[in-house]
């Protein structure tokens, strides 16, 4: 219906030349029609005339695959006819339906999840990974070619401070796991910190002092670092393979240092960016408002986040020659990403900058209250968070006798799915007891739905393509509107990437479809009605499987 409210918009403004929102509400059951708009009451005022009127002179532009009733003080009903709808879905329908081409091939490189090298992934880096995934593909079902790239943390001192660390560990380097190196490197950390207050700095020695021996291509060195890169990345790639994640590329925080720190050099030269007197490097951006400059680079010359971004900003500009970026990162570097974006502009770099942000992940505490989501430990791993789920859906589903890839299916369906209730910019709330259930807005649920539709096309196969001559598609009104609207969601949600718009129509086509088996048998019905039903199923299961395709949730054989 939505096209038939941009109509209405349309006309008002060429008749009375105002601008009015216009909505459409449900018409009582005891009154024919559909929809009711009370738009002709809102002009009344300033056009002069009466409601009635002003109903009838728009009712006479709108288009004739409805029809329209002039209704009490002057309310404009719309009677849809469910063969209309099904001629509009029949047209329009084809292998892509719901994507579109406004993208025009541009590229757009979408970025996540970003992990850090030298730790166990966690739930921290769950939403980069979601998000991203589905900006990817929300972007390419809109035309953009999309070049994904996993921004690893992997530059500075890390591998110091792991290499000093599992020295003193006694840890043998065959044997030695990618969490063995979280914990070493958290008690680096600690015991460094205690080591600089207490005015000595024999770890942190060490600690240069490898970077120095890696650097000068010692061999002892050399391997320290490629075993603990692999270490760390087969597990990077490990838990992506569990989320269904992948990009094309890793070119991670390290390859960009020397690129960042040439800018950086050519724009001191050049007069753009500031030197300060203690060495550092500055970019003013009070021109932006932004009254903290960037700092792009360190006293000593090192290289920063920033440095390394501004060559990977860089790269992708100018390289990949993308028209487009799109980065998965947390609320809490917003503020960093204002700042790179204002150092772009400034540099003269044009193209679209988007930090697609989100909010934390929180559970509820042992006081009843919400907090940021930890564990004893610490930091709650991902893997932790996956195993969780998978023993959930197979207590939760105990009887569909699930085969491994479904129960990996549908837990981090779940998981997935729940990243995309509400707005990205709130926080999400861990909650298993919804996340998880096969009622209410959850994954699952969305999910039970696609496997039901395809239940009932395998056991009515025979009928599938048959003719249905001119069924009149009475029971079927409100599945074909859900369907004809999802283009211009997919469309509607290219700009800002709001993927809980799509979630939230997966779940309320699912909820559709249950509506609609509860009036309208299949299998029951004789055979030009279930040919005709038959035809709808399975354009609703292509819509929800492209829908929740779109957010990375992947539909399982069976539940
Ligand atoms: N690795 C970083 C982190 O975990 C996120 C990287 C974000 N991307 C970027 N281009 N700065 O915080």
């Amino acid at each position: 219906m939505d096209s038939l409210k941009t109509k209405i918009i349309e006309i008002v403004k060429r008749l009375y030349g105002v601008e009015v929102p216009v909505e459409f509400s449900a018409v009582p059951a005891d009154i024919d029609g559909d929809y009711s708009c009370n738009v002709a009451m809102r002009l009344a005022k300033a056009a002069g005339k009466a409601p009635r009127e002003i109903a009838a002179e728009i009712i006479a532009e709108l288009p004739s695959e409805y029809s329209y009733a002039v209704a009490g003080p002057g309310f404009i009903n719309i009677t849809v006819s469910g063969q209309a709808l099904f001629g509009q879905l029949k047209e329009a329908w084809n292998e892509d339906y719901g994507y579109n081409d406004s993208g025009a091939g541009r590229i757009a490189v979408s970025e996540f999840p970003s992990t850090n090298m030298a730790k166990p992934y966690s739930v921290g880096h769950l939403r980069p990974g979601t998000q991203g995934w589905a900006a990817k593909r929300i972007l390419e079902a809109n035309g953009w070619k999309v070049i994904t790239d996993n921004h690893l943390g992997d530059a500075g001192t890390p591998f110091g401070i792991w290499a000093t660390g599992f020295k003193l560990s006694g840890l043998d380097i065959d044997t030695v796991t990618i969490y063995d190196l979280g914990e070493i490197y958290i008690k680096m950390k600690t015991d460094m910190k205690a080591e600089e207050a207490a005015g000595k700095h024999e770890l942190a020695d060490a600690a240069q002092d490898w970077l120095l021996r890696l650097e000068a291509g010692e061999a002892e060195a050399v391997e320290l670092s490629e075993r603990f890169n692999k270490i760390s990345l087969d597990h990077i790639h490990s838990v992506m393979k569990r989320m269904n994640l992948s990009t094309d590329y890793e070119l991670g925080e390290s390859f960009f240092v020397e690129r960042g720190k040439a800018l950086v050099q050519k724009y001191l030269n050049e007069g753009v960016f500031v030197k300060n007197p203690d060495g550092s490097v500055i970019c003013p951006l009070d021109e932006f408002g932004i009254e903290v400059p960037m700092l792009m680079l360190k006293s000593n010359g090192a290289a920063l986040y920033a440095t390394t971004d501004l060559g990977c900003l860089d790269y992708r500009l100018h390289e990949w020659k993308a028209d487009r970026l799109v980065y998965a990162v947390g609320a809490e570097q917003k503020f960093y990403f204002e700042q790179l974006f204002a150092v772009a502009k400034k540099l003269g770099w044009k193209a679209e900058l988007q930090h697609v942000w989100f909010g934390t992940i929180d559970q509820v505490g042992p006081d009843g209250k919400r907090e940021k989501m930890s564990s004893r430990k610490g930091v709650v791993l991902l893997e932790a968070m996956l195993d969780d789920a998978e023993k959930r859906v197979r207590e939760n589903f105990s009887d569909a006798e699930l085969s491994d890839e479904d129960v990996r299916k549908i837990s981090t369906g779940a998981i997935k799915y729940s990243d995309f209730i509400g707005d990205r910019k709130t926080g999400i709330l861990y909650d298993p007891a919804k996340i998880f259930a096969l009622t209410g807005q959850s994954g699952p649920f969305c999910q039970y739905a696609c496997v039901r539709m395809r239940r009932i096309l395998e056991k009515n196969a025979d009928f599938a393509g048959a003719e249905f001559g001119d069924y009149d598609f009475a029971a079927e009104k409100a599945v074909l509107q859900k369907l004809l609207d999802f283009p211009a969601l997919v469309a509607g949600v290219a700009d800002n990437l709001e993927a809980h718009r799509i979630a939230g129509y997966c779940f309320e086509l699912a909820q559709e479809m249950n509506r609609y088996y509860e009036n309208a048998p299949i299998s029951t019905a004789e055979d030009s009605v279930r040919a005709a039903r038959l035809w709808l199923v399975e354009k609703a299961a292509a819509v929800l499987e492209r829908g929740l395709d779109l957010l990375g949730v992947e539909i399982p054989e069976k539940m």
